[in-house]
């Protein structure tokens, strides 16, 4: 496991280009096996889980080759539709590849994805979409960790989402496209990465309209095309960089910054006290003192507060200038940052039962030793560290290169002070932190 040391108290200044999205990439990247041919997808993130996602296109039969940061899929090949148990155990969005097999082959075994420490995460949304689309699921073996699905042809039908589940309209998307007849979802997710999936799908040839809106219709056809596309930059990681500027202080230029994909990320960073000039994808984030509280923020559904925000807005809020609160409304645990900011002194409440946390703002924070417990929590601890006096190390932080290309490398444009520590300095660090407290 690595760890990220960082040295508080700089301010953040520079200019610096935000990556291409994570969760735009991962479904395109399952989609590539619909279209039985070549599919060139631009602006693709080299992170963790993109290289996750291209295994597993290359253990199902796919070409795949990188020119920079533009993939290249071949999947004329493709002909295994197993997905393996590990492949979804390291990464639940593999889980994506349920619709994207079963679309093109009409059958797919894969492993049922396990919670994560955000959550449960189950999959029940899904499994009941596809049912009524005629596909037969049965578990392959006794501890239901295995499941098969296969189908003569899928029919296209109607489909009513209790909960607009961003995973569960995607896989309904991506089975529906070669079906016979239409299939209708009803309080689809809205979020950016479903409508760049339809993006994706309609430039190859599928027929979708309602892309963004709570009712999505996808009419079946019979093959798709050769594909050429640009992903869009992440929004959460532009989101997490922002953030970083209201609590450390400074003054930062970020290009192509998906504003279109951010309006109540801005919004709530506004409230905050700093300036926020935006022009065309080019964003000045700007912050020359402490944050203003926020009396309450509640994460939600697409185009509501990003749930993928909420703990790099916790980190700036424990240095705001009075209380404020935060409701998750997404995931059953993700507050697991609270004991960690603790250790850094932040002053914070926790209602497990009405999933709130209510934060008092201290003057400041002081660097220790800390864990991050999933990929949103680490980047938080980072920019909490950013602003802390003193040093802070990030234990078991390869979560956080799960989805940012470079974070040190980013922060450290913007004239931080931060590095990646190997195994036994973190050991050396928990020695000397142990030694401290004793
Ligand atoms: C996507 O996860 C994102 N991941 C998550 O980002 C994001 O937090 C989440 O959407 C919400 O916006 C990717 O896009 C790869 P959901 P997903 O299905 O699709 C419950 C990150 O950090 N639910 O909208 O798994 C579920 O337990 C990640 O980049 C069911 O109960 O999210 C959760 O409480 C973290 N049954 C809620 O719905 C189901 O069948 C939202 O889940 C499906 C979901």
């Amino acid at each position: 496991m690595s760890s990220i040391e960082v040295i508080g108290g700089e301010q953040l200044k520079g200019e610096l280009k935000i990556q291409g999205s994570k969760n735009a990439a991962l479904p395109v990247i399952a989609a590539t096996i619909l279209n039985k041919g070549i599919s060139v997808l631009k602006n693709c993130p080299k992170i963790l889980d993109v290289f996750h996602m291209v295994q597993i296109l290359e253990d199902l039969g796919c070409a795949v080759s990188w020119d920079d940061n533009t993939l290249i899929v071949d999947s004329r090949q493709a002909s295994v539709t197993h997905v393996s148990e590990e492949s979804v155990r390291k990464m639940r969005s593999s889980i994506l590849y349920l619709g994207a097999v079963l679309g093109r082959f009409h059958e797919v075994t894969i492993a049922y994805p396990g919670g994560c420490s955000i959550g449960a995460r189950p999959i029940n949304y899904h499994l009941n979409a596809l049912k009524k689309l005629n596909v037969t699921q049965e578990f392959l073996d006794e501890d239901e960790k295995i499941i098969h699905c296969h189908t003569d042809r899928i029919r296209g039908n109607d489909i009513f989402l209790e909960f607009p589940s961003v995973g569960a309209t995607q896989n309904i998307i991506l089975t529906a496209v070669y079906a016979e007849g239409t299939t209708r979802i009803y309080n689809a997710a809205r979020e950016p990465e479903v409508v760049e999936l339809c993006n994706y799908l309609i430039e190859a040839g599928a027929r979708i309209c309602g892309k963004g809106t709570a009712f999505i219709e996808i009419e079946g056809v019979k093959r798709l095309h050769d594909v050429e596309y640009s992903l869009p930059s992440d929004r959460i990681v532009a989101g997490t960089y922002m953030a970083a500027v209201v609590t450390a202080g400074g003054n930062v230029v970020f290009n192509d910054v998906p504003v279109g994909h951010m309006e109540s990320t801005i919004r709530i960073l506004r409230k905050t006290g700093c300036l926020i000039d935006i022009d065309g994808s080019r964003v000045r984030v700007v912050a020359r003192r402490r944050p203003n509280p926020i009396e309450l923020i509640r994460t939600q559904p697409y185009p509501g507060f990003p749930t993928d925000m909420q703990s790099q807005l916790m980190s700036v809020l424990c240095k705001a200038d009075g209380v404020s609160a935060i409701h998750e409304q997404i995931f059953e645990y993700r507050f697991h940052n609270v004991n960690e900011l603790r250790k850094m002194g932040a002053r914070i409440e926790l209602d497990n039962e009405s999933n709130k946390a209510t934060i008092y703002g201290v003057k400041s924070l002081h660097g220790a030793l800390v864990k991050a417990h999933d990929l949103r929590g680490g980047a938080g601890l980072v920019i909490a560290g950013l602003a802390a006096e003193g040093t802070t190390v990030v234990t078991e932080a390869d979560s956080i290169e799960r989805g940012y290309e470079d974070i040190c490398r980013d922060f450290g444009v913007l004239g931080a002070k931060l590095r990646y520590c190997s195994d036994n300095e973190q050991y050396m660090m928990k020695r000397h932190a142990i030694d401290a407290v004793q």
